[in-house]
């Protein structure tokens, strides 16, 4: 069953193709390995390979989609976790009952719902990523706070007394103006210098009506 793909038939020409490549290079080590009875075959380490770069090639995609406000994130991301659901369920059954896998299907499933989505679903994000579609830019030389809202939810676990800090920094940023493009620049200098928690109290300052910029060592 080898499967394989044009570079012109993703619609990309650099680090989705690159992983799209590697994903069914997987699942073709996947195939291999299901069929031969090498013991150096390992099909649970080839499993393993395939859960790890689903996640990170499906993240990857998901950043794409998020910075370039592609309108149907929502629904893609959606079938990305259904796919890296099912990657974890073979994961998990082939380690508590191998033997009552069927591979044949497995892998007419996963080749299926590989090329179907690369050729269905990811081709319509790839001109919003190109800049060719959607509104990236509402023409005044600042992001428009709707779509910001749109792109990119992030979820952080932080101790209670930095929550505040965070919920003040998160606010400025989605409003897409000029003070949020100058404490976005802030904060990204400030990361290359100090530890978080002395960012935390330099952003504090900086919000402050008035404060002048942070001076770097
Ligand atoms: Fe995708």
């Amino acid at each position: 069953m080898a499967i394989s793909l044009n570079e012109s038939e993703t619609g990309d020409k650099g680090e989705v193709f690159r992983d799209v490549r590697m994903l069914f290079e997987v699942l073709n080590n996947l195939h291999d390995a299901v069929r031969s009875d090498d013991p150096e075959h390992d099909v649970g380490g080839v499993i393993e390979l395939l859960k790890r770069y689903v996640v990170e090639h499906f993240a990857r995609e998901e950043r794409f989609m998020a910075d370039s406000n592609y309108p149907d994130y929502a629904a893609h991301a959606r079938e990305h976790r259904r796919i890296a659901e099912i990657v974890q369920a073979i994961g998990f059954a082939h380690e508590t009952a191998p033997d009552a896998l069927d591979f044949d299907k497995i892998l007419d499933f996963l080749s299926e719902w590989l090329m179907g989505h690369i050729l269905g679903t990811d081709r319509k994000y790839i001109p919003y990523v190109k800049g060719e579609a959607g509104d990236q830019d509402n023409g005044t030389g600042s992001v428009n706070p709707k779509s910001l809202r749109k792109a990119r939810t992030v979820q952080y676990t932080l101790p209670a007394h930095k929550a505040d800090m965070l919920e003040i920094c998160a606010r400025a940023l989605e409003s897409g103006d000029e003070r949020a493009r100058e404490l976005e620049q802030v904060l990204r200098e400030l990361a290359a210098h100090y530890p978080t928690d002395r960012i935390a109290a330099v952003a504090k300052d900086f919000l402050k009506e008035g404060a002048e910029l942070p001076a770097l060592d």
